[in-house]
């Protein structure tokens, strides 16, 4: 049998799948709240429809606050479960070698655009440099969830309140909440759309993407694309 290592345990491919079925559903409620000719994404119809389909547009955000407190409930009891699991993803994905992991980002960048010829043109060696258990392009993508994810959170449970106890001396604040809510989530997907093609379609990427149902990785793989990683359990174990 190939030999595999442990990448996810099951707790943390539950929660994924999670977090991306409610980014799914909070996504299209969410755009079926905007009701705003001047910047709605998908145009009229699709808001009008959402709406018509629900009952209108106060069911709708009923069903948008209930998936958003399903999702920090989710959340919640993950970190019950795998408190320890939370605790080794952030040492993993904040931690950035300004050397190792810049120069990763950039020629990873100049690579999947120009190809190696424009690296080498400008005296630029093509390989990359080793990385660990989240190479930089997946930190990236990580800082900007975790965060963009607190603050929507935050944001979100604020709005919520607003309609319920909130006196108009919050209004400054309810205003600030509503521009971060969409800032975060606009910063955020702008990133997903990254990370789906990069996860799920890249071809390279492929075992990563079936760790993400089974766990593991196969050796190759490990070594290849995680590096330091793969060296650190060749000498610490698993
Ligand atoms: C169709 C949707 C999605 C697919 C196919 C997908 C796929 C994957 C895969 C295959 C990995 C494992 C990478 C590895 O460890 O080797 C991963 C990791 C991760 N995913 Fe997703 N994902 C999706 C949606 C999301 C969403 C909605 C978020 C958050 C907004 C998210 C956040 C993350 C984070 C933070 C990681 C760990 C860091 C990383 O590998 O980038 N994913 N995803």
């Amino acid at each position: 049998m190939p030999k595999v290592h442990k990448r996810h345990d099951p707790s943390d491919i539950f929660i994924h799948w999670f977090n991306a079925a409610c980014w799914f559903l909070l996504l299209l409620t969410g755009i079926g709240l905007i009701r705003n000719p001047a910047i709605d994404p998908f145009g009229s119809g699709y808001p009008e429809a959402m709406r018509a389909m629900v009952g209108g547009g106060g069911n709708l955000l009923l069903i948008h606050e209930f998936i958003g407190l399903a999702w920090l409930v989710g959340f919640l009891l993950y970190l019950v479960v795998n408190f320890k699991g939370a605790l080794f993803f952030l040492s993993e994905v904040f931690p950035v070698s300004m050397g190792r992991d810049m120069t990763w980002m950039m020629k990873k960048i100049v690579l999947m655009t120009l190809g190696p010829k424009a690296l080498k043109m400008v005296g630029l060696d093509p390989e990359l440099p080793d990385q660990g258990y989240y190479n930089m392009g997946q930190k990236a993508f990580a800082q900007a969830s975790v965060v963009g994810g607190v603050v929507i959170a935050v944001t979100g449970v604020i709005m919520f309140l607003s309609d319920r106890s909130f006196g108009a001396e919050a209004t400054g604040m309810i205003s600030w909440s509503i521009a971060l809510h969409f800032i975060a989530v606009g910063l955020v997907f702008a990133g997903l759309l990254v990370h789906i093609y990069m996860a799920a379609i890249s071809p390279e990427e492929r075992p990563g993407f079936k760790s993400m149902f089974t766990g593991v990785v196969p050796d190759g793989y490990a070594k290849h694309h995680h590096r330091l990683w793969w060296e650190k359990i060749k000498t610490e174990g698993e």
